[in-house]
């Protein structure tokens, strides 16, 4: 079974999994992690301005020898670069660190500061194609709505903490009109063992022969979700992505569904 892809609301086509690099370091570690990833198939990566990694993805993404056109790169504006004119400015900036030509999805990072200036920047970068699709990250509040009914483009992504504690169900009616994807930030509770280790995972790893992690990702494939869980160790970089040869069926899915309680790992530690 082949990896799956989405359309997104203006016709794109998403790799529904990808690799995220948040808190990777700049250099060999995070391209290095980027090359073996898009060497095992994966053909999505997911970064951001504040990850300060952008110059190490496009390197990979250069070096990596696959047509331009066959990989996906995330990237996000940090509140520091909204406003009108400014924020073209930092997608200009944003362009030369990446060095890949385009960008193929651009987010605001925070629903702070200027962002309805950013946004129509972000519109204009689209006209430009300098951008090819625009979307939105951790927009919660009234002004996902806000952002939503004024954009003459509307978000075609929403980026936000989503996993099988905390599953955004009542977001994602509230999206569902302006046809926009959720991608979901920490897929594995950012690598919690509560979740991991939760017994119907154990339960149907066992079934499936896979890992307690391989049926989490599984999940949020069927519930729809784009997901680019972090790695930078090679066997989780492969394992995570074997995830296409096995499917779960409606019971299953109703049973992790019943896992949703609102937890959210790492605030729950703190
Ligand atoms: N928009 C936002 O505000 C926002 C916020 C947070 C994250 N993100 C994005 O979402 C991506 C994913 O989130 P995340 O990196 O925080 O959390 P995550 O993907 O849920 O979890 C990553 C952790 O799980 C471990 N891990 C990965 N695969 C594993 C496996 N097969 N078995 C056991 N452990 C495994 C990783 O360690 P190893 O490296 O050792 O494998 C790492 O410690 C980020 O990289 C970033 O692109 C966005």
């Amino acid at each position: 079974m082949d990896q799956t892809y989405l359309t997104l609301n203006n016709g794109a086509k998403i790799p529904q999994f990808g690799m995220g690099v948040f808190m990777v370091p700049e250099g060999e570690e995070t391209k290095q992690a980027c090359l073996s990833a898009l060497r095992m198939g994966y053909r999505h990566i997911d970064t951001a301005h504040a990850y300060q990694n952008e110059r190490s993805v496009g390197a990979a993404v250069r070096e990596s020898g696959i047509p331009r056109e066959e990989i996906w790169v995330t990237s996000k504006l940090w509140p520091s670069e909204y406003g009108e004119g400014k924020t073209m400015a930092g997608i200009d900036k944003m362009l030369s660190r990446l060095n890949i030509g385009y960008i193929d999805l651009l987010l605001l990072h925070q629903q702070v500061g200027d962002y309805m200036g950013a946004w129509r920047d972000m519109e204009k970068a689209v006209a430009q194609g300098k951008v090819r699709s625009i979307g939105l990250s951790n927009f919660e509040s009234e002004r996902l709505e806000e952002v939503c009914e004024a954009a003459s483009i509307k978000p075609a992504a929403l980026q936000v903490e989503c996993h099988p504690y905390y599953q955004q169900n009542e977001l994602k009616k509230r999206i569902a009109k302006y046809g926009t994807v959720i991608e979901s930030w920490y897929p594995i509770g950012h690598g919690d063992a509560g979740l991991i280790n939760e017994p119907v995972f154990t339960e149907l790893a066992k079934k499936y022969g896979k890992t307690n992690v391989q049926v989490i990702l599984r999940w949020h494939i069927q519930e729809g979700n784009v997901i680019f869980p972090k790695s930078v160790n090679p066997q989780h970089i492969r394992d995570n992505f074997d995830i296409f040869d096995f499917a779960l069926t409606a019971e299953e899915m109703g049973k992790i569904a019943s896992l949703g309680c609102g937890i959210r790992p790492v605030l729950h530690k703190a």
